[in-house]
Order: structure tokens, then sequence, then C-alpha cells
């Protein structure tokens, strides 16, 4: 039986850090909230004096501590990253809130079950997450990350459940934009990293790097910008190799209703929020 579990509440803020210039962690108490959470899920997060809550992925659980890593990108992410802070400048934005109102976890997660390599289920039940919330062992293939830019945010809190290590290529635009290297190298996995101005690891597209190095048996989970989205799914094709995607479209309400983040797959509309993000990529176009 399938048990969908989500909270709508404000939780208290742990911490809101910048863990380099633009970026930043934001930790929060959920208690409850934590054990439901699953790789590649997401909340809608309500943000001081903003109309429409933002969603972030989930980053990392830890007993009763959720985490978001976050870029700043406009409005909202830039009241959001003062929040939780108790400076008076910002007080009137946003900082000094040291409460949250956070709702989720949304949507469906990757979808492994142990000892099935091809892997797509009916999902987000409470039987899969406390199955993550265990750490998934029996995995028969060799999981190979692709991220870009904050696309690292969600995949890590994959890679920390996943008990076969894995490789991990990640792109950004430069080294300053790079985050969480050193958390994936002390779970014990590979890194491979690109930049599009060379300033640090291979200069150009991840994408070159994955191509030239995957092999049969590697099952591919992508989160970042569409264009390399687009590449991965030609990638996995000319290799015949199974994986999935996560999207990000624009979400105004988070959980189905509003058809705001609909999205032609295979000819069919879905709703990111509700449907994916994350998909599986047999058949994908995008
Ligand atoms: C399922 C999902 C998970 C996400 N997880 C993360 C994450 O973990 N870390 C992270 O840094 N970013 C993540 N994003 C992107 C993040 O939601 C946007 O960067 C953020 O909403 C921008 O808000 P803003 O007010 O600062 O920017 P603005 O551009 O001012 O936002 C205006 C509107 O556009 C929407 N919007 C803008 N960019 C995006 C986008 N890329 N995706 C969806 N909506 C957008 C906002 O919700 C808002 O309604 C995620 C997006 C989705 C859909
Ligand atoms: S964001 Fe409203 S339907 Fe997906």
């Amino acid at each position: 039986m399938c048990t969908l579990k989500r909270f709508d509440k404000s939780c208290k803020i742990i911490s809101n850090r910048e863990v380099c210039t633009g970026y930043f962690e934001l930790k929060v108490k959920a208690d409850d909230v934590s054990k439901y959470c699953s790789p590649g899920q997401f909340f809608m997060i309500s943000i001081a004096n903003v109309f429409l809550r933002r969603p972030l992925s989930v980053h990392d659980v830890k007993r009763d501590t959720v985490s978001f890593l976050y870029g700043v990108v406009g409005k909202g992410t830039k009241i959001l990253s003062e929040m939780g802070r108790t400076s008076k400048s910002v007080f009137s934005r946003g900082g000094g809130c040291n409460e949250i109102k956070i709702l989720g976890p949304l949507g469906r997660g990757y979808n492994l079950t142990p000892g099935v390599s091809s892997m797509f289920f009916p999902q987000a039940s409470l039987s899969l997450s406390k199955k993550w919330s265990a750490g998934i062992k029996d995995i028969s293939f060799n999981p190979v990350i692709v991220a870009g830019g904050t696309g690292i945010a969600s995949v890590y809190f994959l890679a920390a459940k996943l008990k076969k290590k894995g490789i991990l290529y990640y792109g950004s635009r430069s080294k300053k934009d790079l985050l969480c290297l050193d958390k994936f190298k002390r779970i014990g996995w590979k890194v491979v990293v690109s930049t599009e101005d060379g300033s640090e690891g291979y200069k150009g597209y991840i994408t070159d790097m994955l191509s030239k190095n995957l092999k049969d048996g590697d099952v591919l989970f992508a989160c970042g910008p569409t264009p390399m989205l687009k590449k991965v799914l030609q990638i996995a094709k000319e290799k015949s190799l199974k994986g999935f995607v996560s999207l990000e479209e624009k979400m105004a309400c988070g959980i189905g209703n509003c058809q705001g983040c609909a999205v032609k797959i295979n000819g069919k509309s879905k709703m990111v929020c509700k449907d994916g993000p994350i998909f599986g990529i047999e058949g994908l176009e995008l």
C-alpha cells in the first residue's frame, strides 16, 4: 500500500550559512519530516515577503535535520539567504526570522528497489522511504551521477544513501561555482570535474568527459540545466544505458494543482512537481 506523507509546517532554522560566494546551505530542524524524505524529492519553501513558495531539493538528511543547498539567483533566494540571520540591516526583508515554513517532501524521487536494476515502480511510498532511510545496499549497477551547476544539490543525498560508491561527473561555469566536492570524496565517491573557463579540471562541458568513460552496467543519475540533460539522454541512447534525469520547471504550487510545471514527456503531458521531478530516461525526449 502506498502511504504518502507530506508536511506543511514551520521549522526552526538551525543555520543558513554561505558555503561559498553566492551559495548557501540551509539546515532546518524538521523532526518527523526528515524520515519521510527520499533522494530526488523537494520542498516548497515559504520566503518572507515573497508571494510564491520556491522549490528546493532535499540536499541531505541527518536524524531530525533537513538541509537545502541553493544558489542566489533572484528575489526569493536573495531574501532566503538573509533568513535565520540576526543582522538588523536585513531584519525587514527576512533576516531575523528563525523559523521557516516548508511544504513537503514533494514529488517522486529516484525509484530504486534493492536488487532491481531496471527500476520503475509507482513510488514515494512510506515503505520505500524506510528503505532509503536505511540506505540502498543491494544494487547490481555502477552508479554514475552527472551534475551541472546547482544540480549538485539534490544528488548528494542520493550518493550518501547508495551504499555502492560511484563516480560523480560535475560541471560548472568556474572553480568558484563548484560545490560539495569534499563531501562526495568523504563518502568515497570518485569525482571528475569540468569548468567552462578551465579554472578547475577539464575545460569544457562535463558531458564530454562522461561520453569517453562510460561502460556497460553504468546507470546514470543526471541533474542540471536542460542542455546538459539533453546531451546525457543522447549519450545514454548511444550506449544503451539506463538512468534517471531530474527536471526543473518554474513551479507555483508544487503539488499538481496549477499546471504551471507541465512538460511533454513521450507525447503525454506530465507535471514535473507531481509526476517527477525524477523521470526514467528510457524513451525520454526533452
Ligand atoms: C524541483 C526543483 C528543485 C530545485 N532545487 C534546487 C536546489 O536544490 N538548489 C537550487 O539552487 N535551486 C533549485 N531549484 C531552482 C530554484 O527553485 C530557483 O532557483 C528559485 O526558485 C529561484 O527563485 P528566485 O525568486 O530567487 O528567482 P526568480 O527568478 O526571481 O524567481 C521567479 C519565479 O521563477 C521561479 N523559478 C525561477 N527559476 C526557477 C528554476 N530554475 N526552477 C524552478 N522555478 C524557478 C520561482 O519559483 C519564482 O516563482 C529547484 C527547482 C525545482 C523545480
Ligand atoms: S507547480 Fe503547480 S502543477 Fe506543478
